[in-house]
């Protein structure tokens, strides 16, 4: 039986990716998505999500409105990566779509109790996650697995220490590491383990379908953002592999169990990083992190998105 996620996002580019894996999956099957302000505002993530259902005929699935800021009310955004909607200027139709009247929290509650043994996937800040938990503290009971992207071991890619999802919010990071419930962190660190450079990206082959032009569309405007930033075309899928290693556990091949601490002070430089500490009874919370994932395998899931396109 499929195994039943519910997906809390900040829909740019790679998370739509990472939907869209997920749609073509028969392995998982999405019971909610809640919305974020990260990479563009709410309002930005909330069209893209309903864009994104509508296009796939999966109007059936709930969408529900989550947090228009972080926690601390300090918004950043990352129009120069994912363009000014978030979603590489691509306006999908939501054909009437609208998220439900409840807010995200009550949809991660409901969802839960709905589907107890659930898997919650976060592709953005996890301020939604940590509303939702504390409001409801017995979704740990209801939750078998959270499963981020968020955090670097090595270099982030805001800061040279802090990760966009982590740094976003980070007192929202700190509270969700710690919930009780299993984590496990797909990293930065994993994402540029496994950037893909253009010419392996135009050998996925995936023009030909609605969904595959879809897909090529908005990675080619992720390609020629990373052109300008660092002067070569190579693409990474920090959203797509995370919702990879749940359809598959077997692509995450390097993974180490960490204690993390967020480093909060507003003063301090490192701002937004997760620390690794010795001390599990300091640390805000222990992770399975992922640091490596086999990109192979990875594309073999990714061509999905081609194969079981919609009409
Ligand atoms: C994360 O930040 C966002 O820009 C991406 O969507 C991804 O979730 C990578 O650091
Ligand atoms: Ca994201």
């Amino acid at each position: 039986m499929a195994q039943k996620i519910f997906i809390d996002t900040d829909c740019g580019i790679d998370d739509a990716v990472a939907i869209m894996m997920a749609l073509s999956s028969p392995e998982v099957e999405i019971a909610g998505i809640s919305c974020v302000a990260g990479n563009t505002s709410l309002e930005n993530v909330l069209n893209n999500v309903c864009g994104l259902l509508n296009f796939y005929k999966r109007t059936d699935i709930p969408v529900y409105r989550g947090c228009s800021t972080s926690m601390l009310r300090i918004s950043h955004n990352a129009d120069k990566i994912h363009g000014s909607n978030g979603l590489a200027d691509v306006v999908l139709d939501t054909g009437g779509k609208t998220p439900e009247a409840i807010n995200a929290a009550e949809g991660i509650f409901a969802a839960a109790k709905a589907y107890p043994g659930i898997k919650l996937i976060t592709l953005g800040p996890l301020t939604n996650l940590a509303f939702a938990f504390n409001l409801y503290p017995e979704l740990s009971e209801l939750i078998s697995e959270i499963v981020m992207m968020g955090g670097a071991v090595g270099p982030g890619n805001v800061t040279p220490w802090a990760e966009f999802n982590f740094f976003y919010d980070p007192e929202a990071a700190a509270f969700s590491l710690g919930t009780g419930v299993p984590v496990k962190i797909l990293t930065w660190d994993a994402t540029v383990a496994g950037f893909m450079p253009e010419e392996e990206f135009l050998r996925l082959d995936m023009n030909g379908t609605p969904a595959g032009d879809l897909f090529i569309e908005i990675q080619s405007f992720y390609l020629d953002f990373m052109e300008n930033s660092t002067g070569s075309r190579k693409i990474g899928f920090p959203d797509p592999l995370t919702v990879a290693c749940v359809i598959d556990p077997a692509i995450a091949i390097e993974t180490e169990n960490m204690s993390l601490c967020m480093i909060l002070n507003r003063e301090n430089e490192k701002r937004g990083a997760s620390v690794v500490v010795s001390d599990s009874d300091g640390a805000d919370g222990t992770a399975d992190v992922i640091l490596k994932c086999d990109m192979k395998r990875f594309s073999e899931l990714a061509k999905r998105i081609k194969i079981n396109s919609p009409k």
